[in-house]
């Protein structure tokens, strides 16, 4: 007899953390590993921003603060999505997380019934597929082909729909593949969605991390009032990720509920933590571009590298921090080549099946890792396979 809740038996853990732990314990026999699984940007928070946490730790900002986000930080979000997307939404259309994840799981436990279905990428994060199981809801992953750049396809969405369609997710600048969705497709998918009253939640924590695309989000036709939620963070932009601080921008009936999700969960985002999350938005962006400059070269280097392996093809990723290799030349699956990669090379990265079915026959590199170690990985690799 199972003794948990049925949606225990469901969820799923993540394929990074799997792949960390098994370079982990080579480490422990005192192996040398390069890393390419986890996806956090290498850079340190920067200085300004760790001090505005210090400032207010020091001033005994420790307490409980509002479930919803204290209201200077929602302020510097409204400045933040005025600048980046165009419109400036009400201070009730925001509510701030402790970390962008959360997002992704109140946002579909909020809209979504059992049964309802989810439109998602594939390859895709996988904490989309593993929370659409969790609640029951219909999975309708869409596979994001390497012919059209692993960009999601609307019509490839408008296929999918049925009348149990509730919402579709989208994820651009994208994990794991790095595609950028283009500006037609994004209005496309948004009038799909409008036309078939369908909810959108765009997934948008890379979108200051381009290369030579630009941003685009779904949210400008409803300006986040009607039927899209947007989700964005300080995780990748802000070097970040062990902070916990993220943000989703939505309808005022969703956000609200959201909230009360957090009063029953959370309590609260880190109230300290949230004044840095302001200096990080109102201060300097000149770490940031910074480290796009170090990202770009690494990007070219890692790219350059993956296709001169034997029976490696390698797009060029448009944005975030991720290379995604062909590897089907090879004869082995992804999870044999990534086995294959770390035990005879010393390189650790993921394989694309971790992200969903559409990522077999892939590998996912995190090159936020520097350009010498970048070499030595591939040299390491080309001999393992020599
Ligand atoms: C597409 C995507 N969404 C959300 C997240 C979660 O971000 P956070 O660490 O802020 O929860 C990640 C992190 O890897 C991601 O790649």
């Amino acid at each position: 007899m199972k003794k948990l809740a049925n949606g225990m038996y469901r969820i799923l853990g993540e394929g990074a953390f799997e792949y960390l732990a098994k370079a982990q314990s080579l480490e422990r026999e005192g192996k040398k590993v390069l890393h390419f699984e986890i996806g956090q940007p290498d850079f340190p928070t920067p200085q300004h921003i760790k001090e505005s946490a210090y400032e207010a730790i020091e001033s005994n900002f420790t307490g409980y603060v509002s479930a919803t986000g204290i209201l200077e930080l929602k302020q510097a979000v409204q400045d933040e999505i005025e600048l980046s997307r165009g419109f400036r939404p009400s201070i009730e259309q925001i509510l701030i997380l402790p970390g962008a994840k959360p997002g992704i799981f109140f946002t579909m436990l909020s809209l979504v019934n059992q049964g309802e279905e989810i439109i998602y990428p594939d390859p895709g994060f996988p904490t989309y597929g593993s929370v659409v199981k969790y609640i029951g809801a219909g999975d309708v992953p869409i596979t994001l082909k390497e012919e059209n750049e692993f960009r999601l396809n609307p019509s490839d969405i408008e296929e999918k729909i049925t009348p149990k369609t509730k919402l579709i997710i989208l994820n651009s600048p994208q994990n794991p593949t790095g595609s950028v969705m283009t500006k037609e497709e994004i209005e496309k998918i948004a009038e799909i969605a409008e036309e078939n009253d369908i909810f959108v939640f765009s997934d948008e924590i890379y979108s200051k991390m381009l290369y030579e695309s630009t941003f685009h989000t779904p949210s400008v036709r409803d300006e986040a009032k009607d039927r899209t939620v947007i989700l964005d963070g300080f995780s990748k932009s802000y070097s970040m990720t062990g902070w916990r601080l993220g943000y989703v921008v939505g309808p005022e009936e969703i956000i609200e509920k959201m909230g009360t999700l957090m009063i029953n969960s959370l309590s609260c985002t880190t109230s300290f933590v949230q004044k840095a999350g302001i200096t990080a938005l109102k201060g300097t962006q000149e770490p940031l571009r910074e480290m796009m400059k170090a990202f770009l070269e690494r990007r070219n280097a890692i790219v350059k590298g993956l296709n001169e392996i034997p029976n490696f093809t390698c797009l060029s990723p448009q944005g975030a921090f991720y290379a995604f290799p062909n590897i089907t030349n090879t004869g082995m699956n992804s999870r044999e080549i990534a086995d294959h990669i770390l035990y005879k090379a010393g390189v650790c990265c993921l394989p694309g099946s971790a992200f969903g079915p559409g990522g077999e026959g892939y590998l996912r590199f995190s090159y936020a890792t520097s350009i010498a170690n970048i070499s030595q990985a591939v040299a390491q690799i080309k001999e393992s396979f020599g």
